[in-house]
């Protein structure tokens, strides 16, 4: 599948949970990447009872600006799943919001990193948490490479609603000038919404690709830590975006090569 990025326009809609739920329930082997330049959850939240050393997407940049990060991926990893090791891995964010400008310039080469860990052997799907928009550390790079956006909202009254406006618009502009169009944009929308989707996707000119439903109990453990429930609705639900993801970049992909302006080395 490749990258898949997660992002919000404005307050905490749940976009490390629900990039949390596709990891943990996805069938392919996933890495969450966690990308919010205002910092990581997952060691301090879902992963707070284990004792993890230090490491994550930080040391990553470093060792890549020196050529070195396929050797050093693996030891910068967290496995989730140790049933079936490599299957469900964690690459933990940055610690201190001030280390996002350690890693404006190093975006461009993770994402291209990002981008060919879906050709190594068991072909791993990379989902960014990439935080909110407004902040001025956004990972751009990584989010124009991105073959799906997921933006992802609470629809739950006007105000929660709104900001997407100017979030959705800002992403076209960025996507139509430095990456290869706005068709990689979909929402992805959490809890019960004040408009049916189809009102919806036409006030936000954007469609819905998935939906996740309010699941307090599961989010908070996804969050925080602890044990999760037996079979619990959000995964449940997490796990039937896999396919339809799948799909819309299958599709995409597709829609681009047929498009694409034959190079000269595509002609040789
Ligand atoms: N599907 C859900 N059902 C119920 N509660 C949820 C759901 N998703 C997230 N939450 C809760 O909402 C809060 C915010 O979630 P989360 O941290 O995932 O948001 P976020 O968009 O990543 O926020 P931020 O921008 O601050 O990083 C958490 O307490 C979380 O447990
Ligand atoms: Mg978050």
């Amino acid at each position: 599948m490749a990258i898949i990025a997660m992002v919000s326009a404005k307050g905490s809609p749940g976009v490390s949970t629900a990039a949390l739920a596709c990891t943990l329930s996805w069938s392919r082997p996933t890495l969450l990447a966690e990308c919010d330049p205002a910092g990581g959850d997952i060691l301090a939240g879902y992963l707070s009872g284990l004792e993890i050393p230090p490491r994550g997407l930080l040391p990553l940049a470093v060792a890549d600006l020196r050529g070195r990060a396929r050797e050093e991926f693996p030891h910068q990893l967290v496995d989730l799943d140790a049933g079936d090791p490599g299957r469900r891995l964690v690459l933990p964010g940055i610690t201190d919001p001030v280390q996002a400008n350690t890693l404006r310039p190093t975006w461009e080469r993770l994402a291209t990193f990002f981008a060919d860990l879906e050709h190594q052997d068991r072909g791993i799907d990379v989902i960014a948490d990439c935080g909110r928009l407004t902040t001025s550390a956004a990972p751009w790079p990584l989010l124009h490479r991105a073959d799906l956006i997921l933006l992802v909202l609470r629809p739950a009254t006007l105000r929660t609603i709104s900001p997407a406006l100017p979030a959705i618009a800002h992403l076209r502009r960025e996507l139509t000038e430095h990456g290869r169009g706005p068709g990689a944009l979909a929402m992805l929308t959490i809890g019960e919404s004040t408009y049916p989707n189809r009102e919806l996707e036409q006030r936000l000119q954007l469609p819905i690709l998935a939906s996740l439903p309010d699941d307090p109990r599961s989010a908070q453990v996804l969050s925080d830590g602890g044990r999760l429930r037996r079979n619990p609705e959000l995964l449940r639900a997490a796990a039937s975006i896999e396919p339809v993801a799948s799909r819309t970049i299958a599709e995409r992909r597709t829609r681009l090569s047929a498009t694409a302006v034959p190079t000269e080395a595509s002609n040789a």
